[in-house]
């Protein structure tokens, strides 16, 4: 059975996680891998209906989180989790009940969070008409230890994803994926049929779709 992990995202909101999370599902999926991705806003519409964010809802919605993950994760998957998991005791609680544990702390700093405000919430925020909002009005503990730490100002979310897939693939978690011998090839044949392979990667429905979701976090 292939390694399972959980690779565990957390940052601000607005931070980038979700674009990120769902990048790296991506590319993993491409290697043929099983992946499931739990992300805050749609577990809260599910698993975690009816939770606020309140310390003690934001821990429920964590610790449910954190479990699925185990789950997944010690059966072969690669569980992604994508939330903001503001406090660090309860982020080391789930790295606890979970073997094989990675720490993706998504730095983005708040004033550039506030400045993209992708859902309008720092505005709402800072206006009082949204109360205990993380970064401005409630906590967020960043990880003293995070396995990665990903800086998002300045940097195309793909040159993050492959950041995050690199160190995955240098610490074993994953089998490193055999690159064409470019430069041993007349005319660079493998080369062109490589870029022909990722041109087709995406479908222009897809292409579209990823264009629109990294347009509303405010990447394009
Ligand atoms: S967590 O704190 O429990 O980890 P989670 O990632 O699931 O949070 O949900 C965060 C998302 O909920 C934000 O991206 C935002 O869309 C929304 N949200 C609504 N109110 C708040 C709030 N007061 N603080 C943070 N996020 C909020």
């Amino acid at each position: 059975m292939e390694r399972g992990f959980t690779l565990w995202f957390t940052g601000l909101s607005g931070a980038g996680k979700t674009t990120l999370a769902q990048l790296v599902e991506r590319l993993l999926r491409e290697r043929g891998r099983r992946v499931e991705l739990l992300d805050g806003d749609v577990v809260r519409t599910h698993l975690s209906k009816g939770l606020g964010f309140s310390r003690d809802d934001r821990d429920t919605n964590i610790l449910r989180i954190g479990f699925v993950c185990d789950l997944l994760s010690r059966n072969g998957i690669i569980a992604i989790a994508s939330a903001i998991s503001p406090y660090r005791e309860t982020r080391d609680h789930v790295r606890s009940m979970i073997s094989d544990f990675v720490e993706v702390y998504v730095d983005t700093p708040l004033e550039e969070c506030r400045r993209r405000d992708v859902k309008g919430l720092y505005r709402q925020a800072l206006t009082g008409r949204v109360s205990a909002f993380t970064g401005v009005s409630d906590p967020y503990e960043p990880p003293l230890a995070a396995e990665i730490t990903v800086h998002t100002v300045g940097r195309s979310p793909e040159e993050c994803a492959a950041e995050i897939i690199g160190w995955l693939e240098r610490r074993g978690y994953l089998d490193p994926v055999a690159t064409p011998a470019v430069n041993m090839v007349p005319g660079n044949v493998q080369h062109d049929q490589q870029a022909k392979e990722e041109a087709e990667a995406y479908s222009p429905e897809e292409e579209a779709d990823v264009s629109a979701r990294l347009e509303a976090l405010g990447y394009l």
